[in-house]
């Protein structure tokens, strides 16, 4: 029997957790074993005795890890531990691209694959192995220095899915600049609160990005987000199209030839373990994004650690996970993660639908994809199209499978297990966080896997399922997700707002709560129920309501605005809008459409709401805070739940 978590019933079950402290959930379950072959070589072996193993001395057992790793100098201590400021491998010194390119090539993996690229036109390949990329980040990080970039200042990146991508991250992090990559399909007012915020000095970008063989302007985009960025002094382009655009002011610059101009050997900063490596924003439920802090040290020993040891990369794989870099699974499983453990990584500009939708499988068979890492949103637009174009492609080589952004329902695991793995590859389900920096929860190589549920904490992690007090709820009660431990590549702070980071730890104090609701079974797996909070999960990317919200009340006939998640069969969940007009605006389908393209243009489409409804009056508390959650009982015609609050 198989428990299915419907997104109406989430809902429900979020609603409810304002009321009381837990809830009861019904676990039935369905368990898929996988053949034992495959755990009796895997790097982790048995869950059991690795997780023994960091129990008895954590530290020891992070001090292990770190130490499959280079490093300049030694640290003192492995955590320092101030509740909630954490500083791991303290005092030590470090490169992260030393141990993504400069360990592999000076080793046998100097002339291994390190980065394939297929762009929308099938054949439209570049192949760098490492000995190469090294190179190209060594030039393209002197280059930036020319610019006069130096250790500490920070560079924003927002690219289509290149190469110069990666090339353009791992340079940042060889000479100390921090990053902030901004994911190209957000719009001009985005990227300038982003750049604004982190007071980036340097914009990289590319004149375009290519999708469903239309051109993306992205540096448009970027001339009108550097309007009122006076920390801004240069904007590095890639010119991709023919004729190439020109570049008009002083403060333009093409990515090539600042490349060509520069040394060829740059030596890699020495950083301090605690130097920040990058900023990640992602969404807050109050209208500003959040600015992620991620460190050097920490932040590489976990995502060394889960890309061997949660998908068990082998030097023979061919590796492909299909977010974008400008976001954390990015960050950590396509380009860092990846290249320390000097994996052959694929990546792609490619949609999953065009040309067609047997693209994807047509990429895994001429590439020998062996890992794949993708999201539910995916897989739902996949069985949508139907089963009819993955079979048309041989997917043979694929031997592990990995989800991650939201819950794997068990419907979705059926088809990802069954037709895309053959009923024979593990599939990984991996919960983290951008603020986890690394997976947290996952179903472990030949570990039983249980549909609907993400899998136990991994060793290194103590993560549980409490009530509000903090106690921990019984198997099949609901509850909030919360870590207990300090773990190395935890985010350090909010940038510039460390009162925002403080809150993660203060809902239950001195634990770390996720935002997240979820269930625990008899043998400890976790069922993830949703958000407890305002964020919105539109085809695995978060969206604070609030974001929204300012977006749609910054037209000109907008008063006010309320926006909620709906469930949605491909996204997962869709936005609603509700929006209260101003004197003199009549609702129509043309202001639909208008505010529709409005929040495109200042978001970006994923933030585009599918719905959007005129009203005359929202839900309120008497503090005037719009109560979503009455909206939401509405639309789905649930019970609001406790209502006291309401003041009309
Ligand atoms: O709600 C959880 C959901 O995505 C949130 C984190 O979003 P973000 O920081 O954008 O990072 C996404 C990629 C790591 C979580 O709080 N989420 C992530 N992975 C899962 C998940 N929900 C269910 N199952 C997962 N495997």
């Amino acid at each position: 029997m198989i428990w299915y978590v419907h997104n109406a019933w989430a809902g429900q079950v979020r609603e409810r957790m304002h009321m009381t402290e837990t809830f009861d959930v019904k676990l039935a379950e369905k368990v898929c074993r996988p053949d034992p072959s495959c755990r009796e070589r895997s790097w982790i072996g048995d869950r059991d005795t690795a997780y023994r193993r960091y129990l008895d001395d954590p530290e020891g057992f992070w001090a292990a890890i770190a130490g499959e790793l280079e490093w300049f100098g030694p640290w003192e201590r492995v955590l320092e531990w101030n509740p909630p400021h954490a500083r791991w491998f303290t005092g030590a010194k470090l490169n992260i691209t030393h141990n993504c390119l400069d360990r592999h090539v000076a080793g046998e993996r100097r002339n291994k694959v390190a980065l394939i690229w297929q762009g929308e036109n099938e054949g439209d390949e570049q192949v760098y192995t490492y000995r190469q990329l090294h190179r190209s980040v060594m030039r393209f990080a002197n280059a930036l220095k020319r610019l006069g970039v130096e250790k500490g200042d920070t560079v924003c990146i927002y690219m289509p899915l290149v190469p110069e991508q990666i090339v353009a991250i791992l340079a940042c992090a060889r000479i100390g600049a921090v990053h902030s990559i901004v994911y190209g399909g957000f719009g001009t007012s985005a990227l300038n609160a982003r750049i604004r915020d982190a007071g980036a000095k340097i914009v990289i970008t590319a004149d375009v990005g290519y999708r469903r063989g239309r051109r993306i302007a992205l540096k448009a985009i970027v001339d009108e987000a550097v309007v009122n960025a006076p920390s801004v002094e240069r904007i590095v382009v890639l010119r991709r199209s023919k004729p190439e655009i020109e570049l008009y002011s002083e403060m333009e610059v093409d990515f090539n030839e600042i490349m060509e101009a520069a040394d060829p050997f740059c030596r890699p900063e020495a950083m301090d373990a605690e130097d920040p490596l990058f900023i990640l924003y992602t969404s807050g439920t109050t209208g500003t994004p959040k600015g992620i802090v991620h460190t050097c040290g920490g932040y590489m020993v976990g995502t060394y650690y889960t890309t061997k040891y949660v998908f068990d990369l082998k030097d023979n794989d061919v590796y492909w996970c299909t977010a974008d870099p400008g976001w954390i699974t990015g960050h950590s499983y396509i380009v860092y993660g990846p290249l320390a453990v000097g994996a052959t990584v694929l990546i792609t500009e490619t949609v999953l639908d065009y040309p067609d939708p047997g693209i994807w499988w047509r990429i895994v068979e001429d590439f020998g994809v062996t890992v794949l890492y993708t999201a539910p949103t995916a897989i739902r637009m996949f069985m949508k199209f139907g089963e009819e174009w993955p079979n048309r492609s041989n997917l043979e080589s694929l031997r592990i499978l990995g989800s991650v952004g939201e819950p794997l329902n068990p419907e979705v695991f059926d088809w990802y297990w069954r037709v895309v793995g053959r009923s024979s590859c593990p599939i990984l389900d991996t919960w983290w966080q951008t603020e986890t920096g690394m997976h947290m929860i996952a179903t472990l190589v030949g570990e039983p896997m249980k549909p609907g549920f993400t899998g136990r904490p991994i060793p290194g992690v103590v993560a549980d399922v409490v009530d509000r007090e903090g106690n921990p709820v019984p198997p099949g009660i609901g509850g909030l997700l919360v870590i207990r431990e300090p773990w190395p590549s935890m985010m350090r702070t909010v940038h510039n707002n460390d009162e925002r980071y403080l809150k993660y730890w203060s809902t239950i104090d001195g634990l770390y709560t996720a935002g997240d609701l979820a269930v625990k079974d008899e043998d400890g797996y976790i069922m993830i129920l949703g958000r407890s909070d305002d964020i919105i999960i539109v085809s695995g990317h978060n969206l604070g309501t609030a974001e929204v919200e300012s977006a749609l009340v910054s037209h000109e006939a907008v008063a006010e605005a309320a926006v909620i998640g709906v469930p949605d069969a491909v996204k997962g969940q869709a936005v609603k809008a509700f929006v209260i007009l101003r004197l003199g605006y009549e609702p129509g389908e043309q202001l639909k459409s208008d505010l529709i393209y409005h929040v495109r243009m200042s978001i970006g489409p994923i933030a585009m709401p599918s719905a959007i409804e005129f009203v005359q009056s929202l839900p309120k508390t008497r503090s005037g805070k719009i109560m979503r959650r009455v909206l939401k009982a509405q639309e789905m015609g649930i019970d609001p739940g406790d209502i006291s609050t309401l003041e009309e």
